[in-house]
């Protein structure tokens, strides 16, 4: 492999940001970087006694090993590289392994991956793929293939992969927890709303949990439907700013009560602005302001017409007149999934609604089915439904 394209590899590791993702490209780019038939990342369990492999370098499964078993067992007991280059013959190597795996190792290289001098992990590189050097053939299930033993360059190079693994690695941690940090957070702030109001509660997690799946449903990135995400749980925090004698009101609104409760867009996008929002999630003030815009004009607080209103925008617009049609809210009774949808399809024939959006949101329910919906937005932490 040249210089060039094993740096290349080498950004695209560094580069990666999702954790699944991540690992996939790990894995594959070791692989081609070492020229081992398998490499498996083997991560330190919280005991600190066992290790499990990451499931996408070994085909969607995990493997648990203790500590001390095996050649990566012994490699992470002793923090020291491990090579051979006839497992069989390796009073350390342990064949139950191969068993679990349905393989057949010969030659075996381990490396501990450290981070500031802790042990973290191993990264394991199976059969050296070679036609030079010392070489055996054995049926594998590609085939009969031709095995090399591991030299020192090949170590030279796992290490450098294990090193750049494991800052991508400790950076996709950081980013998920720093995720998770922000949906609970966000749920929290949006929670504060159903202290006063618990149906305003209900609403925004039912509305969450449709603006998700009509935006996976209408094929967005996972990007796009994490901003989603947390702009639909916030939609409604600008109603903090909206007096309890109006928020409330069990009858119809007066045009008055009327003016003063379409405030929160505009009041739910000025609280939001006030935060630096991370890399990703930075319209999330803007679609927490146009969740009433219209695609005819006739929304508030701008007036915005369809070209101007983000696709996300008119998710979560969507979703949410669908949801406050569907449940109980304080000035109305519910009327139920059925009656919603055709509202949702009468307002996008009269030019209010988006008829793309709609039509994702009719495949949603028809799918997932309303009650199944209704059920999972009711569970109680913000983790716990927005995972699921
Ligand atoms: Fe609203
Ligand atoms: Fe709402």
């Amino acid at each position: 492999m040249s210089v060039k394209s094993q740096q290349a590899v080498c950004l695209r590791i560094s580069g990666g940001r999702e954790f699944g993702k991540l690992i996939e490209h790990v894995s594959a780019s070791s692989r081609t970087i070492v020229g081992a038939d398998r490499v498996t990342f083997w991560m330190l369990g919280k005991d600190q006694r066992t290790l499990a492999s990451l499931p996408s370098s070994e085909g969607g499964r995990v493997f648990r090993l203790p500590f001390g078993r095996g050649l990566v067992g012994a490699c992470a007991q002793k923090q020291q590289i491990i090579v051979t280059a006839d497992a069989y013959r390796d009073p350390l190597f342990d064949q139950r392994d191969d068993k679990r795996r349905s393989y057949r190792t010969v030659s075996e290289l381990c490396l501990p991956i450290l981070h500031d001098d802790e042990l973290i992990g191993v990264v394991q590189a199976s059969n050296r793929l070679r036609s030079d050097g010392v070489s055996v053939r054995i049926p594998l299930r590609k085939g009969v293939i031709v095995i090399g033993e591991f030299a020192e360059d090949d170590v030279v190079r796992l290490r450098e992969v294990a090193n750049l693994a494991c800052a991508a690695f400790e950076n996709a941690r950081h980013l998920q927890a720093h995720r998770l940090l922000i949906d609970e957070l966000s749920f929290t702030l949006a929670d504060a709303i159903s202290v006063r109001d618990t149906t305003t509660g209900k609403h925004i997690k039912l509305v969450t949990v449709i603006a998700v799946e009509v935006a996976r449903e209408m094929g967005l990135s996972e990007d796009a439907v994490q901003e989603i995400k947390i702009a639909a749980a916030l939609h409604d925090i600008g109603k903090i700013g909206v007096r309890d004698h109006i928020l409330l009101k069990p009858v119809k609104f007066t045009q008055k009560d009327y003016r003063a409760m379409k405030t929160h867009a505009h009041k739910g996008r000025r609280i939001l602005r006030k935060i630096d929002w991370p890399k990703g999630l930075e319209a999330v003030p803007y679609l927490v302001g146009s969740h009433h815009e219209l695609c005819d004009g006739s929304g508030y607080p701008a007036g915005l017409t369809k070209d101007e209103i983000s696709l996300s925008a008119h998710i979560i617009t969507v979703s949410d007149i669908f949801a406050a049609v569907a449940q109980k809210r304080p000035y109305k009774e519910a009327h139920g999934p059925h009656y919603a949808l055709k509202l949702c399809r009468d307002e996008a024939r009269s030019g209010k609604l988006d008829p793309k959006v709609v039509r994702a949101l009719a495949r949603v329910i028809e799918h997932h089915g309303f009650e199944a919906l209704e059920r999972r937005s009711s569970k109680s932490r913000a983790g716990s439904f927005l995972s699921s």
